[in-house]
């Protein structure tokens, strides 16, 4: 798994720094401490363009390639306050009216979780990238402050793991109320990062509840064309350049690609059909002209103009059966 170089200290921020390195060891992320500048500003980011961690007054921050980015919740409040149901595909593929308890499955930037909280679901958000769980951890304690966000952030808890191996243990209910036992007794959640702002205290994410959906949202391969490459988000160039590539972490160099292929294929699709057994309904993102995950064909689609929704249902889990209700207005709508 790529990690960052160090983790820079801005003048002042030296002790939250310091508590950020602790959390990194604790989650198997050794990172050294280094002064950085005063303030950073985009010369000293040329001039440090290796893949590193920033703590300065604004929180956690990745950076490398000339730039810095942090998960941007309160920049999504536009979006947030646009957002209903009808006009968000990823609600209606959710169900969000239900006010379901969702286990996000792919946190990254904790974005898509964010606007399904907001929009009344109970969202425990899972990432297995330490650093990744550190800026999400960061961007939930920021949020808390806010006065538009803090609602929503009781809504809301983050998870240290990896959610394909918790499905195949069979784990999806968790301490998200904070026991620090996370998910089952799958070891990867023994060690349970909770930041739930509700820890230790009654919870809107009640532990022991099965969620009603689950989201995935792989981490889908660069395009190889340069000029889409150019399109990708400067945030998500960066995410890329910290997880490289979907199975950066499960790859082994000495296997051909034909057979890496085969051995991630087979993994997406034990991950896609163990979520299965675990939620009533899995909806999973792609790029709207992506191959199905796991090339498992699902039982209904929200296509938007860039990315679709794939929806896989479990009858025998279901609350709500999906009718054709469901359908209607969904298919070729934008997200
Ligand atoms: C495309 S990003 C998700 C973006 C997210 N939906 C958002 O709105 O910001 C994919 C994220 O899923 C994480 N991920 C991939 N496989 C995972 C797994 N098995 N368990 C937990 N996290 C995983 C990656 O580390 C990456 O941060």
């Amino acid at each position: 798994m790529p990690l960052p170089q160090c983790l820079y200290a801005t003048s002042g921020a030296e002790s939250a720094a310091r508590q950020w390195c602790e959390q990194l060891d604790s989650l198997g992320c050794t990172l050294p401490l280094r002064d950085g500048p005063v303030s950073v500003d985009a010369r000293w980011l040329r001039q440090h363009p290796k893949l590193s961690l920033i703590c300065d007054e604004q929180g956690l921050w990745l950076s490398g390639l000339g730039m810095r980015m942090q998960p941007d919740w309160a920049g999504e409040l536009p979006r947030l306050r646009r957002a209903t149901q009808k006009n968000e595909l990823l609600a209606r593929a959710c169900q969000v009216e239900q006010k379901p308890l969702i286990v996000d499955g792919t946190a990254g930037l904790g974005h898509d979780g964010l606007l399904l909280a907001w929009l009344g679901a109970r969202v425990r958000l899972i990432e297995r990238h330490p650093v990744v769980v550190c800026l999400l951890s960061d961007a939930l304690q920021q949020a808390m402050k806010h006065p538009e966000l803090a609602g929503t952030c009781q809504r809301l808890s983050v998870t240290w793991s990896d959610s394909a191996e918790a499905f195949v243990a069979g784990c999806v209910n968790d301490s998200a109320t904070g026991t620090g036992t996370a998910i089952g007794s799958a070891t990867d959640f023994v060690n349970g990062f909770d930041t739930s702002p509700q820890a230790n205290s009654d919870s809107e994410l009640s532990p022991q509840v099965d969620p009603a959906v689950i989201y995935l949202d792989p981490m889908f391969p660069p395009p190889a064309n340069p000029r889409k490459k150019a399109q990708v988000k400067k945030q998500m160039q960066l995410l890329h350049a910290l997880l490289d590539s979907p199975d950066a972490a499960d790859s082994a160099p000495h296997v051909n690609a034909e057979m890496r292929y085969t051995v991630a294929l087979n993994k997406e699709r034990e991950w896609l059909l163990k979520a299965r057994t675990l939620a009533a309904r899995v909806i999973v993102k792609r790029p709207r002209h992506a191959p199905y995950l796991g090339e498992l064909l699902p039982d209904h689609q929200w296509l938007g103009d860039a990315c679709r929704f794939d929806a896989y249902f479990n009858s025998a889990r279901h609350v709500h059966a999906h009718t054709p209700a469901d359908d209607e207005g969904q298919r070729g709508d934008s997200p």
